[in-house]
């Protein structure tokens, strides 16, 4: 069932007569081709998508984790699976697709909000007292799906967090939970009993920098600093602002690491104990730890919730190789905390897209852990899915998936041509997309185009965490760049 979509006279054509071939290949080297010569170069324009793939295993392949692990390496875990300390927690079933898309939608709406305002600044988030806000639905958080499991503490307490690229603090949930904490699977942290757990005071320049941080000028309770930070629309973390040991690996220990005490917490964190801040500011962990690491850092998001993944601290082995490529960092995101990237072009199945240049630089682009499903101009994600459905259209599409509006049924077949997915940056960096990138399986009757429109051209795009997984991708903040590796993790 899985057909070539070109014919075959064409493909006996080029491999009978190479000069044809040949002169075909000089023509239009210089014609920014839409010819596709899949007579003889198939397999480089399409994924062959097998059916039975697609059955998710219930168990985790442990085996899977890294195959670019390395000494300073966190393994990284789908929060909601087999492979996440968080599985066994009775009380927590995993979200919906459309619970998920929810959740999504909120976290790309608070990204557009922040980013909307080009000053970079991060203070018209409406937070006016944090501790005041009522007890909410558990509606929006968007505070991505990805967790590592550090050590806090002496003795260190394992505590599971979720890490995102697109925020700066670390916090945990604190003892005594002052205000309130949500319902967490690992024990929480209760600094009373560690032995390098310290306050920041209010009148330090460790205080005054979380106004950058946290977009919140920091508060102050019997002369001890106070964070407050806010995501979304109703998800939040207060407490003590405090200084302790932070435990990696047994190679990467690192103390007076700023974190948030976090006294008062709520969210859809999913059962998770806090928040990693991988961003780009002055608190993030790759800024406070920029001495031995310099701000360099890589991940690998897994396949699937049954295979693991990894967060390396400092140069990963294929750092300097060439299968990784490198496009500098956007220079017209402003925010201080996102991976800005710029955006060239996508490609179909070997055909560059037309799309308008100033489609791509009126909106601006970032790069998220956080966000599930890539978020594109109207215009650059009509013209994706335009072509996508063209090179598609002899397989029967299936019901749209809230925000997933181009799905397939696939029910009938063993497996599937799939066109690649090519997104182009700054630099001539090219990015095909893997398979696993390129689809959203609800089932095999429902598989979706997993990218989305943005409302607004003006709405900056983002690059989610779907269409990175089994990626190496690599953040150079020294740098000021970001690589992409293929084939990171399973
Ligand atoms: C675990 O994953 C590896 C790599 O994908 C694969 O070769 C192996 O068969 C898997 N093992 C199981 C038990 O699924
Ligand atoms: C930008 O931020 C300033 C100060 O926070 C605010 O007054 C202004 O309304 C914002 N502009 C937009 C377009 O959001
Ligand atoms: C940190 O500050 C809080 C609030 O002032 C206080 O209750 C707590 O005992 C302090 N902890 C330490 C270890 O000083
Ligand atoms: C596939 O998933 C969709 C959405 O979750 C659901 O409505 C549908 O019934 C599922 N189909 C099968 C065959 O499981």
């Amino acid at each position: 069932m899985a057909t070539m979509i070109v014919p075959n006279s064409i493909a006996f054509q080029l491999s009978a007569n190479s000069l044809f071939f040949l002169l075909l290949i000089i023509f239009c080297s210089s014609c920014k081709t839409t010819f596709a010569f899949q007579g003889t170069k198939s397999k480089s324009f399409h994924h062959i998508l097998h059916l039975n793939s697609l059955l998710q295993s219930a168990a985790c392949n442990s085996s899977t984790q890294g195959l670019h692990h390395q000494k300073s390496s966190l393994q990284v875990v789908h929060k909601h699976g087999p492979c996440s300390p968080l599985h066994l927690d009775r009380a927590k079933t995993p979200p919906t697709h459309a619970e998920t898309f929810f959740q999504d939608e909120g976290r790309v709406r608070y990204i557009q909000s922040r980013l909307a305002n080009k000053s970079g600044s991060k203070a018209d988030v409406k937070v006016t007292d944090v501790a005041n806000l009522p007890a909410k639905d558990g509606r929006v958080v968007g505070s991505g799906n990805y967790i590592v499991t550090v050590g806090v503490g002496t003795p260190k307490k394992q505590l599971s967090l979720i890490f995102d690229t697109g925020s700066d603090i670390t916090w945990t949930q604190c003892e005594p939970c002052l205000g309130y904490c949500y319902h967490q699977r690992d024990a929480k942290f209760d600094p009373s009993v560690s032995s390098t757990y310290s306050n920041v005071s209010c009148n330090s320049v460790q205080c005054s920098s979380l106004v950058s941080a946290t977009g919140h000028l920091p508060l102050c309770s019997l002369s001890t600093c106070v964070y407050r930070i806010q995501y979304g629309d109703s998800s939040f973390s207060t407490g003590f602002f405090a200084k302790e040991r932070l435990t990696l690996t047994p190679f990467d220990v690192f103390d007076n690491f700023l974190f948030g005490c976090g006294q008062n917490n709520q969210g859809l964190f999913g059962g998770a104990a806090g928040l990693l801040g991988l961003g780009r500011d002055q608190l993030s962990l790759p800024s406070q730890t920029a001495r031995k690491y310099n701000k360099i850092f890589s991940y690998c998001l897994p396949s699937s919730s049954s295979s693991i993944g990894f967060l390396t601290l400092g140069k990963c082995r294929r750092y300097g190789s060439k299968s990784v490529k490198f496009t500098p960092l956007s220079t017209s995101i402003q925010d201080s905390s996102f991976y800005g990237l710029d955006i060239t072009g996508i490609s179909v199945g070997g055909k560059r897209l037309s799309i308008s240049a100033s489609v791509f630089t009126t909106a601006g682009a970032i790069i998220d852990s956080g966000t599930v499903i890539t978020r594109l101009p109207p215009d650059a994600y009509a013209a994706l899915r335009s072509e996508f459905r063209q090179r598609m259209r002899r397989y029967r599409m299936g019901r749209e998936l809230s925000i997933l509006d181009t799905c397939y049924d696939f029910s009938k077949y063993k497996s599937v041509n799939i066109p690649k997915i090519s997104f182009f940056f700054r630099g001539g960096v090219k990015l095909t997309i893997p398979l696993v990138g390129t689809l959203y399986v609800a089932n095999v009757s429902q598989v979706c185009l997993a990218f989305a429109a943005n409302s607004d051209a003006s709405d900056i795009a983002i690059f989610g965490n779907t269409q990175q997984k089994t990626l190496q991708v690599i953040y150079d903040g020294a740098g000021g760049r970001v690589g992409f590796g293929t084939k990171g993790c399973y």
